[in-house]
């Protein structure tokens, strides 16, 4: 019988996907969920899985990769989509798709499967990724087939004796990972309706933050965090301990109108407190070590790394080509910035590094100033020649020295 390795979040989609597929393709269905950090989630996934009839159900604790291989180089590079969203749910989709492929080729499988729809990106990033790794193994989404409604899917489920999940009473479509929470659905169609503070599982409400704020230091080497107030962790454990911290604090919540690559706009809800934090540091200190034409030209390849990932095309030679170039630039962003994060908001108030362009004998108008202030006079005649002499040659000008009026 042939197989097929089916990505299993234990959500009423991929649980009804498991007997249909096993139907319609008359194949063995092995269920794959990755840990990447979704937490709660993640609870008896394995028996739930092996209820609905899959043959075989692999969870893989992927945390790891996936904090140093997707999350780390995305941080590096300053991806954020569209100003705000920094992508959790787009990183994971790359990875997902990595292990679908390997578990694929190790149980013989012809196909993998996952739950994404006919509307969304996730669906590209997962197939494009897919492709990528290897163009012989079909992937089939049931949920772009099968035509069914949610309350078509209950049926479907209760018609087969199926246990429909019990996540189905949440009226939002949620993911969520390490790198932060993605909230769709509801009431949250309307872009004008504000979020329901039900929402919102990591970050507190600002009216319900402590009175005092809270100061955290994070130590940069070469790029990677590495360290939160004198204290070394791993990537996985410094991720996870900023989100705790930023999220009492109510920092990370975000709500946009996003475009995405199906041509469609959607109001998308994220709290990722620990992503917000960490970008606002590593940029902060990028702009302390890196020279300004250098940091702009890397602010630009930043938003383009970012469409990059958003639209699926993580396995791309554009994406490593970025890698490289980031990489050579973070060999300097060593050092520690000193963030407030007070009732949702966050903000730096100290930067330092050994490699710190600001100098001080410079900046200053105190005593010690080592600026040359009689250059500077030289300097502005030239660089403000083109302007004066375009000034000069207005056109306007140009037709009163001809005696002709407007
Ligand atoms: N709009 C976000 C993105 O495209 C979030 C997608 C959420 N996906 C999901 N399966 N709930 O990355």
């Amino acid at each position: 019988m042939q197989r097929i390795v089916l990505a299993y979040s234990g959500g009423l989609d991929t649980s009804v996907a498991i007997p249909w597929l096993a139907e319609r393709y008359d194949a063995e269905i092995i269920a794959v969920t990755l840990d990447l950090g979704q937490g709660r989630e993640l609870t008896n996934v394995r028996e739930r899985a092996l209820a609905v009839g899959a043959i075989r159900a692999h969870v893989v604790d992927v945390r790891e990769e996936f904090a140093r291989d997707y999350i780390l180089p995305a941080l590096r590079a300053g991806a954020i989509y569209e100003h705000r969203y920094p992508l959790a749910t787009a990183l994971g989709r790359p990875l997902i798709a990595k292990h679908l492929v390997r578990i694929a080729e190790m149980e013989g499988a012809v196909a993998i499967a996952h739950g994404c729809t006919g509307k969304g990106n996730d669906q590209v990033r997962l197939d494009v990724s897919a492709r990528a790794l290897n163009p012989a193994i079909k992937v089939i989404a049931p949920a772009r087939v099968w035509g069914m409604t949610r309350p078509d899917e209950i049926e479907y489920a209760r018609a087969r004796n199926i246990p429909v999940p019990a996540t189905i009473e949440s009226p939002y479509s949620t993911d969520a990972n390490l790198w932060g929470r993605s909230i769709e659905c509801g009431v949250l169609e309307d872009p004008w309706a504000e979020p329901p503070e039900d929402v919102y599982t990591l970050t507190r409400a600002p009216a319900d933050c402590p009175d005092l704020p809270a100061y955290v230091e994070i130590e940069f080497e070469a790029g990677v965090p590495v360290g939160i107030n004198g204290v070394a962790m791993p990537l996985v454990e410094l991720v996870a301990s900023l989100e705790t911290i930023a999220g009492a604090h109510g920092v990370g919540r975000i709500d946009m109108v996003e475009n995405r690559l199906v041509g469609i706009k959607s109001r998308e809800v994220y709290e990722a407190p620990a992503a917000v934090v960490l970008h606002l540091a590593h940029r902060e200190l990028e702009g302390l070590v890196i020279p300004r034409d250098l940091e702009r030209l890397k602010f630009e390849l930043g938003r383009v790394y970012a469409d990059l990932v958003y639209n699926g095309l993580w396995f791309a030679p554009t994406r490593e080509a970025i890698d490289a170039f980031v990489d050579k630039v973070q060999g300097r962003v060593t050092g520690t910035v000193r963030l407030k994060l007070f009732k949702g908001d966050c903000r730096v108030v100290g930067r330092r590094s050994a490699h710190a362009l600001y100098e001080h004998a410079l900046a200053t108008y105190d005593a010690g100033d080592a600026f040359d202030h009689s250059a500077a006079e030289g300097f502005i005649k030239i660089w403000g020649l083109p302007v004066e002499t375009s000034a000069r040659k207005k056109p306007a000008a140009q037709l009163q020295t001809l005696g002709v009026h407007a």
